[in-house]
C-alpha cells in the first residue's frame, strides 16, 4: 500500500512539473555567501528569492564550483560545505532548478568568490610533500596505532630571506600546527614532522595542509594542498620474515605489516633469490604463507613487500622490502657452512643486491631506508631529500566534498 501511495505520490509531483505553465519563470537564490570554515573548508549558504513562485512545484539548486574546472551539483538544500585549496581564491555560482524536472530549466546564475589571500605567488611555499606512516601505540589501548606525518616544501623564490613559514594539517575537524621543524640554511621551516596526528589509520578522507608564513618586508601568501591518503602513506614492510627449508620445500611466513588495516586488507609479493643459479622467483599473493618446491639445493634468499589492496583502500605503493632472510645451503661449498648462519643477513643482502642489479634494479631502490618513528629533529633534514622521491610527489590534487544530511544541517537550513 505505502509503496503504491509513493509512486502515486511522485507521478503527482511529476504531472504538476510538467503541467507548469510556460510564463512560470525561476529567479536566481538570494544572498549566497561563501565563508571559510576551516583549513580548506568553505561553507556555501544562499536562500530561496523571496519573489519565487512555486504554484506546487518543488525547488532544487544546480551548484557550480569554479575550482578551477568546474564542478557540478544538484541539491535540495540551500547551504553545502566543500573542501578546495584556497590559495588561489575561491568562486563558485548557485541557480534555481525544478527538482523534479531533467533537464530541468533554470533561473539565472548568482555568483559569488573568495580573493586570493594577499602576497605575490612567488612568496608561497612550492613542492610541498607529505607522507604517512603507522606505528604501534604502546601508551593508548583505545588507540592501537598512531599515524605519523611528514612533510617538505621549499622556500619561494620570491620568499626574502626573513621569511618563516609555519604548517597546519586539518583532518576531519581538527586542525594542529607544526610543532617540530627543522630549517633550510637561511633558518627557514622547511620540512615538518608530527610523531602522533589525528589521521586515522584507515581513514578515506582528505588531508588538508597549508604552509603560510611571515616576513617583515612582504606579505606571504599560503599555499594550501589536499592529499589522499592513500597516495601518500608509506606503508611498513611485513614484519617477522622467516624462511625454512625441508628437503626441496621452501617454506616462508611473514606478518602483516605494523597497520589499522587487518589481516585480509593485504597483498604482498615474494621474491626469492637463488644463490646457485641466481634465478628470482616473484610471487604474489594475500596469504601470509609462501610454499614452493626448489629445484636443487642451495642457499635461498627471500623478501617480502606489501601493499594495501583495492579491497580496503584505493591502491596506493608498495612498502619497502622486509629485510632479506637466507635459507637452504650451498653443497658445493660445505666449509662456508658455519660462516653462513651469522653473516647470512648480510650475504642475502649482498646477493639480492648483486642480482637485482643484473635484472636492472638499484640496490637502493629494493632497500630503502625502512621508515619509522624519528624523534630527532636532525634527522629530518637528512630526510628531505628522500621524502621527494615518494609518491607524496604526485601533483594530484584531490577536491572532495562533505555531503550533509538533512539531520545535520538541522541547524544550518533555513
Ligand atoms: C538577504 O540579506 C539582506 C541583508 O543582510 C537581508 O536584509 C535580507 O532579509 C536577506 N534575504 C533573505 C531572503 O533572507
Ligand atoms: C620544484 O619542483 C620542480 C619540478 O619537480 C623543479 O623543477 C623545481 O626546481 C623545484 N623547486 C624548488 C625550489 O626546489
Ligand atoms: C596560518 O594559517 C593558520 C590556519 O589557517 C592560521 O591560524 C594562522 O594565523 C596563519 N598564520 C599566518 C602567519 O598567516
Amino acid at each position: 500500500m505505502a509503496p503504491t501511495l509513493l509512486v502515486l505520490l511522485g507521478a503527482v509531483a511529476i504531472l504538476r512539473a510538467d503541467v507548469l505553465p510556460d510564463d512560470f519563470s525561476l529567479l536566481p537564490p538570494v544572498n549566497f555567501t561563501i565563508t571559510v570554515t576551516s583549513l580548506a573548508q568553505v561553507l556555501l549558504r544562499w536562500k530561496p528569492n523571496p519573489d519565487q513562485e512555486c504554484r506546487g512545484a518543488q525547488l532544487g539548486y544546480h551548484l557550480r564550483i569554479h575550482a578551477p574546472q568546474d564542478d557540478d551539483y544538484e541539491i535540495k538544500y540551500t547551504v553545502r560545505k566543500y573542501e578546495a585549496v584556497l590559495h588561489r581564491g575561491f568562486s563558485a555560482s548557485v541557480r534555481t532548478i525544478l527538482w523534479e524536472r531533467r533537464p530541468s530549466p533554470a533561473s539565472h546564475w548568482v555568483s559569488a568568490q573568495l580573493k586570493a589571500p594577499p602576497g605575490s605567488p612567488g612568496t608561497s611555499a612550492v613542492n610541498l610533500t607529505c607522507t604517512t606512516n603507522t606505528a604501534a601505540n604502546s601508551h593508548a589501548a583505545s588507540r592501537p596505532y598512531r599515524v605519523s606525518l611528514h612533510c617538505a616544501w621549499h622556500a619561494g623564490k620570491e620568499a626574502p630571506p626573513d621569511t618563516q613559514y609555519f604548517l597546519y594539517y586539518r583532518y576531519g575537524s581538527w586542525t594542529e600546527e607544526c610543532r617540530q621543524y627543522s630549517q633550510d640554511a637561511l633558518k627557514r621551516n622547511v620540512a615538518c614532522w608530527f610523531p602522533t596526528t589525528s589521521i586515522d589509520g584507515k581513514g578515506q578522507d582528505a588531508l588538508a595542509v597549508r604552509v603560510n608564513g611571515s616576513s617583515p618586508h612582504a606579505a606571504i601568501r599560503p599555499y594550501d594542498r589536499l592529499f589522499a591518503l592513500h597516495e601518500i602513506d608509506r606503508v611498513n614492510p611485513p614484519g617477522n620474515v622467516t624462511a625454512e627449508m625441508e628437503g626441496t620445500h621452501l617454506s616462508v611466513r611473514w606478518q602483516k605489516p605494523v597497520s589499522a588495516f587487518p589481516e585480509h586488507c593485504w597483498d604482498y609479493e615474494v621474491r626469492i633469490y637463488s644463490a646457485r643459479k641466481g634465478y628470482v622467483q616473484v610471487e604474489n599473493t594475500t596469504a601470509t604463507t609462501f610454499n614452493t618446491t626448489v629445484s636443487d639445493v642451495s642457499r635461498y634468499c627471500v623478501v617480502v613487500r606489501a601493499a594495501v589492496s583495492f579491497t580496503c583502500r584505493e591502491q596506493g605503493a608498495w612498502s619497502a622490502w622486509s629485510r632479506p632472510t637466507g635459507t637452504g645451503k650451498d653443497e658445493q661449498k660445505p666449509w662456508t657452512e658455519w660462516l653462513l648462519v651469522p653473516l647470512s643477513a648480510a650475504l642475502c643482502a649482498a646477493l639480492v643486491c648483486s642480482l637485482g642489479r643484473r635484472t636492472g634494479h638499484v640496490c637502493t631502490k629494493l632497500f630503502p631506508p625502512v621508515p619509522g618513528p624519528k624523534s630527532d629533529i636532525g634527522d629530518l633534514v637528512g630526510t628531505v631529500n628522500y621524502e621527494k622521491t615518494g609518491s607524496g610527489e604526485t601533483e594530484s590534487e584531490v577536491i572532495s566534498y562533505v555531503d550533509e544530511g538533512p539531520e545535520t544541517l538541522e541547524d544550518l537550513v533555513f
